[in-house]
């Protein structure tokens, strides 16, 4: 099974983008431990980051066996990344860095997230790792 793994925008300058909030993993660092788990696990990632919201709209729309997605700030704005998300029905983590219910009154909400299976919020870059733990429960994979 692969698994599509869906960053947005300005995540690709995480490591030092506000690192006291983001931390200091780069997202290259977080591809690496997503493949990490991945193979352990018998799924496939497939890593992927836009700062456009109609490319992860296109994404998503490719589909997959799971998607392990952080929105980033569309989470909050985005009803066409949500309605791309209930379109292709697919096992869905939504995953954030920091927890979004301690921050902003405006990050309190996301459209994504009502859509998602599960969401992980505040546990920093494992955040990813309990994403793809949890989705190699809901999808299955090879050498569990
Ligand atoms: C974020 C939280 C969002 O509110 C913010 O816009 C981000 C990152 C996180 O991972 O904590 O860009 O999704």
């Amino acid at each position: 099974p692969t698994v599509l793994v869906l960053n947005g925008p300005n995540l690709n300058l995480l490591g030092r983008r506000e690192p006291d909030l983001y931390g200091t993993a780069t997202l290259a660092e977080i591809e690496a431990r997503c493949h990490a788990v991945a193979d352990r696990h018998g799924l496939r990632v497939d890593f992927r980051q836009s700062n456009h919201e109609g490319v992860l709209v296109d994404a998503v729309q490719e589909g997959a066996d799971g998607i392990v997605i952080n929105p980033a700030a569309y989470g909050h704005t985005s009803v066409a990344l949500r309605d791309a998300l209930a379109a292709v029905d697919v096992p869905t983590v939504e995953v954030h860095l920091t927890n979004i219910h301690a921050r902003e009154a405006f990050r309190h909400t996301s459209h994504t997230a009502a859509v998602s299976d599960a969401v992980i919020c505040g546990a920093g870059a494992h955040g990813y790792e309990l994403a793809l733990l949890h989705l190699a429960e809901l999808i299955g994979g090879e050498g569990r």
